[in-house]
């Protein structure tokens, strides 16, 4: 089982979804350490409910990303981690830092990019009145939001819908969809082709959740 390392900065529902995926037997990943940027992310406290490594990385008590970023990475390379998913966490990495996962490293963003990278994306998804919402787990690449789609999930937008009543609808979306995604990579079968991903043996609909 590949050894996963998940980043979160909050809650943590998102890592709660892959905690429970790699309770079940068959699961072709472990999580071994959960690494948090803030001491008040609930994260930490799911990760020891657990029985598993949690620590707090504190980018305030660093100087700059660089020395903050170094300090996660021997953390996940202490723990032998071959994958590392971002669930939630809320900080810019540098290509540095990126650079040493690459192909290994996953985030998942409540919308369905390229549409809405960044911060916001349920209010401006209602801003431009779409019909449909979703969310995406994607490669990381320096590119913020931007890398290689490996799985999406589709939410659809309804009437009276606010920024929160959407976000609420999409994040069980996501919970599904991140464990798939993760599967994905550690049973080796994404591959990054020319700044795509594709997956060996796909069948039709297996990187879409409806
Ligand atoms: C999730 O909706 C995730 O997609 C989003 O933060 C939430 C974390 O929830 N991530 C981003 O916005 C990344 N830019 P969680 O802590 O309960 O998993």
């Amino acid at each position: 089982r590949r050894r996963v390392g998940v980043l979160v900065s909050g809650s943590g529902s998102n890592l709660q979804a892959l905690l429970d995926a790699a309770a079940a037997p068959e699961a072709p990943f472990e999580i071994v350490l959960v690494l948090a940027n803030r001491p008040d992310a609930y994260g930490l406290e799911r990760a020891r409910l657990a029985g598993i490594e949690a620590r707090l990385i504190d980018h305030r008590s660093f100087a700059g990303r660089e020395t903050f970023e170094a300090a996660l990475d021997a953390a996940l390379r202490e723990a032998g981690v071959e994958i590392v998913c971002l669930a939630g966490f809320m900080r810019v990495l540098t290509a540095g830092f990126v650079e040493g996962w690459t192909g290994r490293m996953l985030n998942i963003h409540p919308s369905l990019l390229p549409s809405f990278r960044g911060l916001h994306t349920h209010a401006r998804a209602l801003a431009g009145s779409c019909a449909v919402a979703g969310c995406t787990v994607h490669l990381v690449t320096p590119d913020l939001d931007a890398g290689p789609v490996v799985v999406q999930g589709l939410v659809p937008v309804l009437p009276g819908d606010t920024p929160e009543s959407l976000a609420a609808r999409t994040i069980e979306v996501e919970h599904r969809a991140y464990p798939r995604a993760l599967a994905m990579l550690a049973e080796d079968r994404v591959r990054l082709e020319e700044g795509r991903a594709t997956l060996a043996d796909e069948r039709p609909g297996e990187r879409l959740l409806l």
